[in-house]
């Protein structure tokens, strides 16, 4: 048995951190949105002693338990009491790795919703979900993605009506940021800005591409140590070529450029492409079905 699957990269649209909670992690408020640039992954399934094996095109990626995906089968295969299989994960990565657009944990939502598949367990989205909060914060989300309010960790997801469909650029820069370090610096007492996540709702609910488009923010990006000149510069890159909203997502270093017009958004990737090895001309997707 096999089936092939697509992982949907995440922007966030906006991200907020409210608090630090008592387990150590932050309380979250983010916009989230699926957009078409995605990893493709193949899982096959034999009878056998349950063997896990996993291969990915990125030879620096660990293909053993350390890896997300290979978590995410476990997982599913302890929570649905299925044995006797020998699992293996092919992985064509296309996302960019440490980039804050949720690669890994979208890899493992897509093990999940796939195993789902293959092996007819017929377990809604929901449960894939609680599932995936055993894995990672942002996996729930990824299990059917979309246009999502999420909080608590991350978990607590709540639909919203979808950002009108746009051109998305995004660029990483060649550094990369530690996700516990840059969650680490943040003092939620001391942000002083923050983004109007109630102002996106609305204009989320009008359907107002260019007013949720303008209310894109990241309080992240005000405690970066390293870096913040070259997110800036591709911002305003991003900016110079009529974007009509941009922001870093997650805790980076992808930085993303929400475009009305696809045109505009082919030149902007076009400039940045002949700096950047990491760039991407997307578009925002709706829901996964379950
Ligand atoms: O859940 P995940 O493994 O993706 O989180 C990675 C790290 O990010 C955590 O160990 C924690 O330091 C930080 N984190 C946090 N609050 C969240 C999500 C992540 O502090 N809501």
């Amino acid at each position: 048995m096999e089936i092939n699957v697509n992982a949907y990269a995440k922007l966030n649209i906006s991200l907020d951190v409210i608090s630090k909670m008592e387990n150590g992690y932050h309380e979250m408020k983010m916009v989230m949105q699926s957009v078409s640039l995605c990893d493709d992954i193949k899982i096959a399934c034999a009878e056998g002693s349950g063997k896990i094996h996993m291969k990915t095109n990125r030879n620096y990626l660990p293909n053993d338990d350390r890896n997300i995906a290979v978590k995410a089968a476990r997982v599913f295969c302890e929570e649905t009491g299925i044995s006797g299989y020998d699992i293996s994960i092919d992985i064509l990565k296309r996302i960019p790795v440490c980039a804050g657009l949720g690669g890994g944990s979208s890899d493992a939502a897509a093990v999940l919703r796939a195993m789902n598949t293959l092996f007819d367990t017929k377990l809604t989205a929901r449960r894939l979900e609680v599932m995936g909060e055993k894995l990672g914060s942002d996996v729930p989300y990824c299990v059917a993605g979309g246009t999502v309010l999420a909080q608590g960790r991350g978990e607590i997801l709540s639909d919203l009506p979808a950002l009108p469909e746009c051109s998305v650029v995004i660029c990483k820069p060649a550094f990369s940021i530690s996700t516990p370090e840059l969650f680490s610096r943040i003092k939620c007492d001391k942000i002083k800005c923050r983004p109007d996540t109630e102002g996106l709702l609305k204009a989320l609910e009008t359907g107002d591409l260019k007013d949720a488009a303008r209310r894109t923010y990241n309080v992240f990006e005000d405690v970066l140590v390293q870096g913040a000149e070259e997110i800036a510069m591709i911002k305003n890159t991003l900016y110079d070529y009529r974007a009509i909203g941009a922001a870093m997502s997650g805790t980076g270093s992808a930085v993303f450029g929400l475009f009305e017009n696809e045109a505009d958004a082919k030149e902007a990737y076009n400039v940045l492409k002949s700096k950047y090895k990491e760039c991407f001309l997307t578009k925002t997707i709706g829901k996964i079905e379950i």
